[in-house]
């Protein structure tokens, strides 16, 4: 699929991976829709790319009604500007790390579990969900016909989770197992579905990590060790979207890592 004169609806677009994805995309001749909660960063992000290029919409991907809205939205400035939308990458996630029992007995809060699920799996599937009719009655690409492509982000946890991270781990290990089935489902549209499977890169989320853990992480890396970079991502992301050959796969981005129990 080519980028150029493409629409891409991105969740979490406005930090991390998800920035990343999109300012590489914009290089590369696309056009972006970022869908996230944090309006302030997403404005940062406008204001370096230009609103020619980039919209945000602030969306809940938690919550249906916020996510119809944002695609709907999405899908009229894609009208608007005739960039057909030719991807959605679902980039917005979170992380609460819990151990299933805690040292006095007492059990993870299922309140705190369906949080990371609803976000993480839920927030995925839903946007997909609703973007798919869009990306299934655009204008073919190429000599395949290719109408489009889901890029799904799952996490090293969905294969070696830590302690503490079961509910990341269910969220992201759903993503990666959905992955065939949805490839399968969509062939006949010429929709193809990817998953990235990152280790530890650098963001938000893990700048807040403190040194040590940091330290002992980079340990316990094969080569190189150091954590991903958001450009590395999304320098993954733009090989997808190019390479009509990647379907059905969860690409290991991680360095060769494989996250141990303890560090
Ligand atoms: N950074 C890593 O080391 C790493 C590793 C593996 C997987 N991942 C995954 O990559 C994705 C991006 O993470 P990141 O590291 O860029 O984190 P990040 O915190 O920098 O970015 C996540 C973005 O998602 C948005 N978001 C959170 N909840 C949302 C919601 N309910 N609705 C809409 N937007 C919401 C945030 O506002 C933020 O802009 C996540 O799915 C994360 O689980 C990250």
């Amino acid at each position: 699929m080519k980028i150029s004169d493409r629409t891409f609806i991105i969740s979490g677009g406005a930090s991390g991976l998800g920035r990343a994805t999109a300012v590489d995309l914009i290089q590369h001749g696309g056009y972006v829709a970022v869908l996230d909660m944090n309006e302030e960063l997403a404005d940062e992000l406008i204001a370096e790319v230009g609103k020619d290029k980039a919209r945000f919409w602030r969306c809940d991907v938690a919550e249906p009604g916020s996510v119809k809205a944002a695609v709907e939205g999405a899908l009229a400035w894609a009208k608007e500007t005739g960039k057909e939308v030719g991807g959605v990458v679902a980039a917005a996630g979170v992380g609460l790390p819990a151990k299933i029992l805690n040292r006095d007995l007492t059990p993870f809060s299922l309140d705190d579990f369906n949080f990371v699920v609803q976000i993480n799996l839920q927030g995925t599937i839903d946007l997909v969900r609703q973007c798919l009719p869009a990306l299934a009655s655009n204008t073919p690409d190429g000599p395949d016909k290719e109408h489009g492509i889901v890029i799904m982000v799952a996490s090293s946890a969905a294969f070696d989770g830590q302690p503490g991270q079961t509910a990341y781990a269910a969220s992201k290990g759903a993503i990666t197992a959905m992955t065939l089935p949805m490839t399968r489902d969509l062939a006949r549209y010429g929709i193809r579905v990817v998953t990235i499977a990152p280790s530890m890169f650098k963001s938000r989320m893990t700048d807040a990590l403190s040194d040590k853990v940091k330290e002992s992480l980079f340990r316990t890396m094969e080569f190189p060790r150091r954590p991903g970079m958001p450009e590395e991502f999304a320098h993954t992301v733009r090989m997808c979207v190019e390479n009509v050959m990647l379907n059905g796969t969860v690409i290991r981005l991680d360095g060769g890592v494989r996250m141990p129990s303890k560090m």
